[in-house]
């Protein structure tokens, strides 16, 4: 079984995976890190150069690969809950964890990283309603953590006890 986190840009998946994984003496892995490995571009290259579209192709085929792995973390680019096929691949062998926080604690750990291309140039209110379109798909995960006010070593605590595998 793998721990498998979903949630916002943003929102502390990498950090919080990296730890427990640390913790758990676990193998750990990012989609987006894979990605770009795999093109041997960051991910703003990857968007500008080919699109959306051909990202999330990427983005399937990376979830599609890692997801035959057994017992390790994984850390997933916060758009991969919008597809199903991801979902279905990742659910088949691990627990889908959601981290999830107010928006502002969100504007506070982005603060001024232009890495991700689909926040570029939004403002507060655009970013609450893209959260607001993703919230749909978070919900469908099976263990939910508001780490609004957590540190990340909380937060990776918090994981650990609920996620018994
Ligand atoms: C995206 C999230 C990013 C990255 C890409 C698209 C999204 O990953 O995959 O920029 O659609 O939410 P992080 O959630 O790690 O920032």
């Amino acid at each position: 079984m793998n721990i498998v986190f979903t949630g916002f840009m943003g929102v502390g998946k990498t950090t919080v995976g990296r730890q427990v994984a640390k913790k758990l003496g676990l193998e750990f892995y990012d989609t987006d890190s894979e990605i770009e490995n795999f093109c041997n571009m960051t991910i703003p290259e990857i968007f500008e150069k080919f699109g959306e579209k051909k990202f999330r192709e990427i983005e399937t085929q990376i979830v599609e690969k890692i997801s035959q792995k057994d017992g390790v973390v994984i850390s997933c680019g916060g758009g991969v809950v919008k597809s199903e096929t991801n979902m279905n691949l990742l659910k088949k062998n691990g627990k889908i964890v959601n981290l999830y926080a107010d928006v502002d604690k969100i504007l506070k750990n982005i603060g001024t990283d232009v890495n991700r291309p689909l926040l570029k140039g939004k403002d507060k209110q655009e970013i609450i309603d893209i959260m607001a379109e993703r919230e749909k798909f978070y919900q469908n995960c099976d263990i939910r953590i508001d780490v609004t006010n957590l540190s990340k070593e909380d937060a990776a605590q918090a994981v650990i006890n609920k996620v018994k595998i």
